[in-house]
């Protein structure tokens, strides 16, 4: 059993490898708390500022896993820091333990830092990144990588930025353009619903949110940017291997 993650397709796409049938954990966070059994379970997820999307966490507090074999793949776009070690710790907390954890280098969609359409021509040599998650899995590999002193470090200085300025990776940044038609796709890919239409144009409901870049990565029109800083505007990206319609599957929380 496998649950993921996604806002652009990278969690998607690997977790797409690894199973024929992955799970979407913001359709099932819907539902009433539930038990899920299986031989393994696993969960594919993104790294935000080195750990772990609040929606993931709020998933795992939620649910009851039983089974011999809990892991997770983390994807991530330039530095993982300390997420594994850091992820396993947290787990640990809510009573989950975890066998396995690799991780996966794609495009970093991180738009504030990062132009998507360099990003882009990056080989990030995806495919044999996932084989060996594969083989370890197959073989039922315990392995939580340890961080190194830097990576530790990097995900401390990017924490204490967060609490410094909370406006920053929290979704104030996020702000709908006069470019905006009213198609309504960024309402369907928010997995937390916080996008609506409102007189022809898309509102939000709450300033905050889990600021996964959803919403700006996947808009048509290019109508949604970051505040304060937007590496390209121009540019924004979804994995090439996931259409539009997987995210909206995925994510949207008015089917
Ligand atoms: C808010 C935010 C924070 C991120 N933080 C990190 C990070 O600390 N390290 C990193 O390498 N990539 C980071 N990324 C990049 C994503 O982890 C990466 O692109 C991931 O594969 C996206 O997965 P998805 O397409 O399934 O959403 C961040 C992205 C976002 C939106």
């Amino acid at each position: 059993m496998l649950f993921y993650f996604t806002a652009t397709g990278n969690s998607l796409y690997v977790a797409k490898q690894l199973s024929k049938n992955p799970l979407s954990i913001p359709q099932l966070l819907k539902n009433g708390e539930l038990r899920f059994e299986d031989e393994s379970i696993g969960i594919v997820c993104p790294v935000f500022a080195g750990e772990p999307p609040k929606i993931v966490m709020r998933f795992i507090e939620k649910e009851t896993f039983k089974t011999d074999y809990f892991y997770m793949i983390l994807t991530y776009g330039h530095d993982q820091s300390d997420s594994p070690e850091f992820t396993c710790a947290l787990l640990k907390e809510f009573g989950v333990k975890v066998d396995y954890i690799g991780t996966v280098k794609l495009v970093d969609n991180y738009l504030p830092v990062f132009n998507m359409d360099e990003e882009k021509m990056i080989d990030k040599r995806v495919d044999g990144q996932i084989e060996t998650i594969k083989a370890a899995l197959s073989s039922k590999l315990k392995d939580i990588p340890i961080a190194s002193d830097e990576g530790r470090k990097l995900h401390a200085m990017v924490a204490n930025m967060g609490r410094q300025n909370p406006s920053f990776n929290n979704g104030e940044q996020i702000k709908v353009t006069e470019d905006c038609i009213g198609c309504g796709v960024c309402a369907k890919v928010c997995p937390i619903g916080d996008l609506f239409i409102k007189d022809g144009m898309a509102a939000r409901k709450s300033k905050t949110c889990e600021f996964c870049l959803a919403c700006a990565n996947n808009c048509p029109q290019k109508a949604i940017v970051m505040n304060i800083m937007d590496k390209n505007p121009n540019a924004r990206y979804r994995n090439e291997n996931i259409s539009l319609e997987e995210i909206i599957a995925a994510n949207n929380q008015s089917q």
